[in-house]
């Protein structure tokens, strides 16, 4: 499987919100990954799915939603209805997190599961056939535009364990501080999913470094 570069919505212009979803539309990434946030898992807001519906309405690839809030098994239908492929909760913020991931399935979306840098990959080990997607998050989460933490290295490397172990192979997404300079290490450990906030909008050519951390 060639891998996937979802860039993060995050980081756009949201006064010309339409106009980078084009952009991204046009390149060669393929999916868009949407940050939810609450201010209370993370502390900080960044919008909800009435802003995420509107990118929808633009958006030719599937959204990947990124939920960093508490208590998301409240939103999981309306998260599915805004139109999400992909909809991925915190480990951190689950209590039943076998519920949660039948539950996101049940809805019709392949089910994430996102860990903290300080979480480690075997707490997955006794739900691992429910998962589809494991989101390890080489930032803490909350802010765009952070530097990537090296320890991600040595956790896709026992995640590669893990999918061994128990003969099941989710996609394998890395999110925060996913640069030009790190994305070939990430591959080669394990990643086929890399988000990309700031190296991708910030950049004085989006769609080249799109094409480039693609290639
Ligand atoms: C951080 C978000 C990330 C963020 C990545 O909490 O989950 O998806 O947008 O942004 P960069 O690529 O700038 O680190
Ligand atoms: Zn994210």
């Amino acid at each position: 499987m060639t891998h996937k570069i979802a860039p993060s919505v995050l980081a756009a212009d949201f006064a010309n919100i339409q106009r980078d979803v084009e952009m991204v539309n046009e390149s060669e990434a393929d999916w868009f990954h949407i940050d939810i946030m609450d201010g209370v898992f993370v502390p900080n807001i960044s919008f909800g799915f009435p802003v995420m519906k509107a990118i929808q309405k633009h958006a030719a690839k599937p959204l990947d939603v990124h939920l960093m809030i508490v208590n998301p098994d409240q939103y999981i239908q309306t998260c599915a209805d805004a139109g999400a492929e992909v909809i991925t909760v915190h480990y951190e913020a689950c209590n039943h997190l076998h519920r949660t991931l039948n539950a996101i399935r049940e809805s019709g979306c392949l089910a994430g599961v996102a860990l903290n840098p300080h979480t480690p990959v075997h707490l997955l080990n006794d739900i691992f056939k429910e998962i589809d997607l494991v989101c390890l998050m080489s930032v803490n989460p909350g802010f765009g535009g952070q530097t990537f933490i090296e320890n991600t290295y040595t956790k896709l490397q026992q995640l590669k364990n893990i999918c061994a172990m128990k003969n099941h192979m989710p996609y394998i997404e890395v999110d925060g501080g996913v640069n030009l300079e790190n994305y070939q290490k990430l591959l080669e450990c394990g990643a086929n999913v890399l988000v990309a906030g700031s190296s991708v909008f910030s950049s004085s050519n989006p769609t080249e470094t799109i094409l480039a951390l693609k290639q």
